[in-house]
């Protein structure tokens, strides 16, 4: 059976991952898709985010990772997937998490969405959370993988030069080069 786990991955959290690795032994395949959400204004492109994903799941030979347009339940009838994946963390997940499976329900009867609660040590654990640390300077190395912490740094580092100045980073302290912003998506903030 295909699972797809559809999100925003802006950038993909640890939180993330545990809902991918145990869904992982649980569905035959796991499709990780990347919302193309064109309003909003992401950290990352969809192409950087699923390089990071990609680096992520090394190991996981039936993750796949992909990016869509439009309603979720579409896309999952496109990959003939019966089941959409979500991680719950904490109560308020609930309502938003509910809501969405009864529209993705009245959208298509075929498709169950299927719940995992995430593990505890990652309930308090989001994208947001990463990116306002890290906005502000402090480390994120525990709450993303390696590849994708260094990412966030040089990225908040060509955006707020100013908070990187006493930053507890290993990216500011090994001189990592900076984002061109010339060749690269302006990064913009999305706390
Ligand atoms: O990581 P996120 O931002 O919580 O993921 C939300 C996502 C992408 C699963 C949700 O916004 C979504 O499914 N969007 C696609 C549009 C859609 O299908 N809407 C109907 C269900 S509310």
């Amino acid at each position: 059976m295909i699972a797809i786990y559809p999100g925003s991955f802006d950038p993909i959290t640890f939180g993330h991952l545990d809902i991918i690795k145990r869904g992982s032994q649980l569905f035959d395949q796991v499709v990780v898709a990347v919302l193309r959400n064109p309003n909003k204004s992401p950290l990352f492109t969809v192409q950087e985010r699923i390089e990071q994903i990609r680096l992520s799941v090394v190991g996981l030979p039936n993750v796949e990772i992909d990016s869509f347009a439009g309603l979720t339940v579409d896309y999952a009838k496109l990959r003939k997937a019966k089941v959409l994946l979500r991680g719950l963390r904490v109560l308020s997940d609930f309502e938003k998490e509910l809501q969405m499976a009864h529209t993705n329900k009245t959208l298509s009867d075929e498709i169950e969405t299927v719940f995992l609660a995430t593990s505890n040590e990652f309930s308090f654990l989001s994208s947001s959370v990463v990116k306002e640390i890290a906005r502000f300077g402090g480390s994120v190395d525990h709450l993303v993988p390696q590849h994708v912490a260094l990412e966030i740094y040089r990225c908040y580092a060509q955006t707020y030069p100013e908070s990187t100045q006493n930053m507890n980073n290993p990216a500011i302290h090994l001189n990592q080069p900076k984002v061109d912003l010339q060749s690269e998506t302006v990064h913009q903030q999305e706390v």
